[in-house]
């Protein structure tokens, strides 16, 4: 990646209008003044800055977002009625193909990973090797005995499809209607579902983590932050296992 096309992407302007930036000398890559436009940037290596003002994160070949979906918002690129997730970091990436890797239902929050790197994101939801994924949930009923039984053997659900073994505890030894339920597979709609076989309906969804890497207590609904290195590879590792 050149620097030109690294700063046109990021800030949203024209190839024209990097080379003048970087031959003004408002540009700095790992700390000097460049002025050479055709500077070829390293990936994962290289930190830019304009005006003295680090881009958000190193350069990357591929973008990967750790987001705290808000309620109300959809987990897709684009819809034609509601806010998605990607409408919340478009501004910041104006120029990448950024998707969401796994979806949240519109009334869930928490952790969604945006990316725009296909092969990562097939490769941490293939099933088969999905990785884990871990929710608090607020249901309408407190947890029973069979829910735990139920879930550990593998839920069937209404529709007769049985599902993988899921763990679910109780998060919280104050509230018995406070769970934390971990996945390791996808299914539309599926804590709603699988709690549905015992008659309970969820009031509250909240992803806490991707397999090892748990959402940032620092991010307020609606806001996002770039994957670390170690938590992009964490990931790799845990589709790997
Ligand atoms: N299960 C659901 O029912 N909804 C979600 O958003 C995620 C898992």
């Amino acid at each position: 990646m050149r620097l030109d096309r690294y700063l046109a992407e990021r800030l949203g302007i024209t190839r024209g209008e990097s080379r003048k930036l970087a031959a003004s000398g408002r540009v700095t890559v790992d700390g000097a003044v460049c002025r050479k436009a055709d500077t070829r940037l390293e990936e994962s290596v290289v930190r830019v800055a304009v005006d003295g003002r680090p881009l958000a994160g190193s350069y990357r070949k591929y973008v990967y977002l750790m987001l705290n979906k808000p309620q109300g918002v959809v987990s897709a690129a684009q819809d034609r009625r509601d806010t998605t997730v990607v409408d919340l970091v478009r501004e910041d990436f104006p120029r990448r193909q950024l998707f969401p890797a796994g979806r949240l239902d519109k009334t869930s929050t928490g952790f969604v990973l945006l990316t725009d790197d296909g092969a990562f994101a097939h490769e941490i939801l293939a099933p088969g090797r999905h990785v884990s994924k871990t929710y608090l949930v607020t249901l309408d009923t407190p947890l029973t005995e069979a829910m735990c039984r139920g879930f550990a053997a593998g839920v069937t659900l209404a529709d007769g499809q049985t599902l993988a073994p899921a763990e679910v505890r109780p998060a919280d030894p104050d509230d018995p209607c406070l769970v934390r339920v971990i996945l390791h597979q996808g299914v539309y709609h599926q804590i709603k579902r699988m709690f549905g076989v015992y008659d309970a309906g969820v009031n509250g969804l909240h992803r806490e983590a991707i397999g090892p890497v748990s959402l940032d207590p620092d991010l307020a609904p609606g806001r996002w932050r770039e994957l670390t290195e170690a938590e992009v590879l964490a990931l790799q590792d845990a589709a790997r296992r």
